[in-house]
């Protein structure tokens, strides 16, 4: 009763004072040119009350030698998240994609988080990314506004497991693609439109993988439901650093990974984040050519993966495949994956596509494939592979570890939608035998002794570039 009568009154109140007048801040600064790949922080009060936050970015010389990438950390603070800390007050973050962004309870730019809008000191964050000799002249608008909200925005995460009774605990081959981008971050796709491509790509799973944020995974559900019920739409992120990019996958819901640290020891901290929620590292195109796309530090003990196959193949994909193979050699069991980075037409996703042998239809099944190299990579759909070695009447599947010799083992290749190309047998010797392979029929090979492992690729006869990629089989 008292809550009926109680209600009318506030809305009365509501309506009849009129919002307090928005806040504005105009600050400006100087970043050295020495600063660049640091992070710069400007803090801002933000007052009891307040329901809206926009912050308009400006600086001298953009896209003419200057960048500042731009993001916000709230009243939780800009520290590193770590093993120390895992507060993490980090906001949004759009690097160089936007100029500005707004943050209130009911909803935000794409790759901000929209919630509850708490006082206290604020931060944005300035990353300065390059520089001309002389710096970087910036401003920041900051607007603050009190209007009254009377909707909260609530996430609709998309379903990571299609295995609650059980009915699909056979272990089976899924296409899919660890790697792609939406508007949420500096993509032009929308999340219905790479689900729609996903669908017709003939792809059972996708993960959502914007740069440094989790806004994409925090609406996809209704997207799933609408546009790809069967689609499993798994939660990543491309954590996008100063010292290359790698792929957190298999997220909790609404967990964010630090992207700020300057050191091999912060690398290891993330990868633990990512570890203890069940997810995998994967180091993504570690020889991509822009300035800290590639990977930047010599550690590769910390990753479950290797993005070896980046999209469409080149010549940066095959110094992937050759130190994914070297860490092979070294007696690393290593993953490659694929991933498509679609982010924008032309680019799809599917290409390359990645089969993995899960036992269930869900993220954790797929975490556990790629961490055990049960996978191999396509050039896209209609391209699928079967590899096996029979040793002493057992059956060995890609990423399994034989206790055995492979001397007079038995390998069986069999391919669809590769006709004419070449196949290829390699080991940690290298390659020791190459054929004409045609589709549906079983290409058998007796593998010679003394192998650590063997697996295969499919190269186009033409020009070399890969049409199939296996993981290895493992002799111990
Ligand atoms: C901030 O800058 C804007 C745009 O230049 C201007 O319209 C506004 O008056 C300034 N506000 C304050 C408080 O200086
Ligand atoms: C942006 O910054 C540049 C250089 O500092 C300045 O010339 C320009 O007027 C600014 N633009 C706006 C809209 O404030
Ligand atoms: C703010 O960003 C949007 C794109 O996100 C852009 O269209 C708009 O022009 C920007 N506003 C200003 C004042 O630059
Ligand atoms: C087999 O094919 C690979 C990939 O094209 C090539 O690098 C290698 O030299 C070939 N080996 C032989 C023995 O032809
Ligand atoms: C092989 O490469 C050639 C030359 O780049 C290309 O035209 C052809 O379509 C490729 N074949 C396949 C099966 O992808």
């Amino acid at each position: 009763m008292k809550a009926t009568t109680i209600l009318p009154l506030m809305a009365a109140f509501v309506a009849g004072v009129s919002a307090r007048a928005p806040v504005t801040l105009n600050l400006t600064g100087h970043i050295d040119a020495s600063q660049v790949m640091s992070f710069v922080y400007v803090p801002f009060q933000v007052e009891p009350e307040t329901t809206s936050v926009y912050v308009l970015q400006n600086y001298s010389l953009k896209g003419q030698g200057n960048a500042l990438d731009l993001g916000v950390f709230d009243q939780r603070g800009y520290q590193l998240m770590n093993g120390v800390n895992d507060n993490f007050g980090s906001r949004g973050w759009s690097g160089g994609f936007r100029n500005n962004f707004t943050i209130t309870p009911t909803w935000a730019t794409p790759g901000y988080n929209p919630g509850a809008i708490e006082p206290g000191t604020w931060n944005v964050v300035l990353g300065p990314y390059n520089s001309v000799p002389a710096g970087i002249d910036w401003q920041l608008q900051i607007v603050m506004g009190f209007d009254p909200v009377d909707t909260y925005f609530s996430p609709t995460f998309a379903q990571v497991d299609f295995d609650t009774i059980g009915q699909f605990e056979q272990q089976e081959w899924l296409r899919g693609d660890f790697h792609m981008h939406t508007v949420y971050s500096d993509g032009k796709y929308t999340p219905d439109e790479q689900i729609q491509h996903a669908v017709a790509q003939n792809l059972n799973f996708i993960f959502f993988s914007d740069h440094n944020t989790d806004t994409s995974n925090n609406i996809i559900g209704a997207y799933q439901q609408a546009f790809a019920p069967d689609l499993l739409i798994c939660r990543a992120i491309e954590v996008t650093t100063r010292h290359g990019h790698w792929q957190a996958a298999g997220l909790d819901r609404e967990q964010l990974i630090d992207w700020r640290y300057q050191d091999v020891a912060g690398f290891v901290d993330a990868t633990k984040q990512v570890h203890r929620a069940g997810g995998f590292v994967s180091v993504n195109h570690p020889f991509a050519a822009c300035p800290a796309c590639n990977w930047g530090f010599d550690d590769w003990d910390h990753n479950d993966a290797i993005e070896v196959w980046n999209a469409n193949f080149d010549s940066t994909d095959q110094q992937s495949i050759q130190k994914w193979h070297e860490l092979l050699v070294a007696g690393k069991y290593t993953a490659a994956i694929g991933g498509s980075d679609s982010h924008s037409p032309p680019s799809m996703n599917g290409v390359p596509t990645t089969v993995v042998n899960a036992r269930g239809r869900k993220q954790s099944a797929i975490v556990a494939a790629v961490k055990n190299a049960r996978a191999y990579i396509v050039e896209g759909p209609g391209k699928s592979m079967s590899f096996n070695v029979n040793v002493q009447n057992n059956v060995a599947q890609i990423g399994d570890k034989v206790h055995g010799s492979s001397a007079g083992a038995q390998a069986f290749l069999t391919v669809e939608g590769m006709s004419g190309q070449k196949a290829c047998f390699i080991s940690d010797k290298g390659y020791f035998y190459n054929t004409t392979i045609t589709d549906g029929q079983a290409l058998r090979h007796q593998l010679p002794a003394g192998l650590k492992f063997v697996r295969v690729e499919v190269r186009n006869v033409t020009d070399d570039s890969a049409l199939g990629l296996t993981n290895p089989i493992w002799f111990l």
